[in-house]
């Protein structure tokens, strides 16, 4: 019976054949432990060397790290194993032999492993994290579809730029210029007005010359935008949807955080409702805690937020920015016209921010003034200006940053790990 790893608690005490690769393996005269791997887990072999024939274990003892086998035996419940099964090996059939597979159990450097990220891929730290990634986009699918949004797909190339045009990365578009997207958000209010409720998953691009452990040039936004939503419904959105994707991880990836060594009691606290504090809030809170050159009007960096988000054991909304440090698209706070109707949600650790938001200005005239005052190209905006020409109503939507999410939610130190191929300041390589 051919199957695969994950498959393999259906078949204890019976025979199976399973297509896999050599993780790892250690011998000695009598006996071969494999670490098997086949892509759906990690399973180990044993091979007794008086229960196969002379061929079979010697095979086993010279098999090297990587090399592929159709491997048959008879599946075992293993209580030692956090996985609970291995393999009694009866037979192995190798498909091809690897020659110095450039990752060995040692210790790499980060720039070593980054250069053979498409190798690293297979370690079971890295696996275990795509899978993470894997269940927050099935969950966050999930999610979406069980509250009546439907999925909307926006253009990567563009003509206009949500986010401010300092990080564009341009390209020639035949004649004209494009540049590829930051955000869908914009085309995703057009969506919202012919959908209701709308969400996006795709690619967006920052040529920002940030290097840090949170930013990414090319990441994954889920991109949710709701008409008739005002600024407290988007807020009520966001946190039922990050404690979906949390309790969905704790639920499904229960061998992979173990892998991980993550301290799930962390993430059992994380469900909605999520604490608040506004901007004004955060400046005080900041002094007292002795970040004295912070003043009103200035944005926050890494270390402030993660001070804030250090008082906390849930992610934290800041609400109610200057206007001045947002994009020109957010709705004034009708009380007071010095900040709007944004939050940032800050994750806890000292993640950062993983959700920037906001109710978006549905006023044309309001719209068009801030449009000038940026200083963006009114005819690009055209079209986005007119969702307020034709039955405009107010509406809210947020972008959540997929692997500032997986790095969290798994416990990695960078976002470098949480995307399949990074691409990084210095990084296009592979
Ligand atoms: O705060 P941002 O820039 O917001 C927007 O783009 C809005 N248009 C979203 C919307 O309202 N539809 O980005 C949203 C999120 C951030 O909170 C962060 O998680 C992630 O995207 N993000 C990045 N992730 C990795 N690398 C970068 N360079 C990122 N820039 C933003
Ligand atoms: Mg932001």
């Amino acid at each position: 019976m051919k199957t695969t790893i994950s498959e393999v608690k259906q078949f204890v005490g019976k025979e199976v054949t399973i297509g896999a690769w050599i993780a790892n393996k250690r011998s000695s005269g009598k006996i071969a432990f494999l670490q098997l791997r086949d892509g759906t887990g990690f399973i180990q072999g044993v091979v007794v060397k008086a229960d196969v024939s002379e061929e079979v274990f010697q095979s086993a003892k010279s098999i090297t790290q990587e090399s592929s086998l159709y491997v048959t035996g008879e599946v075992q419940e293993d209580a030692r194993s956090p996985f609970g099964f291995e393999l009694l090996v009866k037979d192995i059939k190798i498909i091809h032999d690897s020659v110095d597979f450039p990752i060995t159990p040692k210790e790499h450097g980060i720039e070593f492993l980054m250069d053979n990220r498409h190798l690293w891929l297979r370690s079971r730290r890295q696996h275990a994290i795509m899978k993470i990634r894997n269940e927050i986009i099935r969950a966050t699918y999930q999610f979406f579809n069980e509250n009546g949004f439907v999925k909307v797909d926006p253009p990567i190339l563009t003509g206009s730029a949500p986010e401010g045009t300092s990080e564009l990365f341009h390209t020639k578009y035949f004649d004209e210029d494009a540049y590829l997207s930051q955000s869908g958000q914009l085309y995703m209010e057009a969506a919202a007005m012919a959908l209701g409720k709308v969400f996006s998953f795709g690619p967006t691009f920052r040529a920002e010359k940030s290097k840090t452990r949170r930013h990414l040039i090319e990441f994954w936004m889920i991109e949710p935008e709701m008409a008739f939503y005002e600024f407290e419904d988007n807020l009520k959105v966001q946190e039922d949807y990050v404690s979906f994707i949390v309790q969905a991880v704790l639920e499904n990836c229960k061998l992979e955080l173990e892998r991980l060594g993550r301290d799930t009691s962390k993430l059992e606290k994380i469900k909605a409702p999520f604490p608040r504090i506004s901007y004004d809030e955060a400046i005080k809170f900041l002094h007292k805690k002795g970040f004295d050159d912070i003043e009103w009007g200035d944005d926050f960096g890494a270390p402030h937020e993660t001070a804030i988000a250090e008082s906390y054991d849930m992610p934290v909304f800041i609400t109610h920015y200057p206007t001045s440090l947002k994009p020109f698209y957010m709705q004034p706070d009708p009380n007071r016209e010095d900040v709007v109707l944004c939050a940032d949600l800050i994750a806890p650790e000292g993640y950062g921010e993983i959700i920037g938001g906001s109710e978006r200005i549905h006023n044309l005239e309001l719209l068009k003034q801030r449009i000038d005052e940026h200083g963006l190209d009114t005819e690009a905006y055209k079209w986005y200006a007119e969702l307020r020409q034709f039955g405009s109503v107010p509406h809210s939507g947020f972008g959540l940053g997929l692997e500032r999410t997986v790095a969290w939610i798994s416990g990695a130190e960078h976002v470098r790990e949480s995307i399949p191929f990074p691409r990084l300041l210095n990084r296009l390589y592979p």
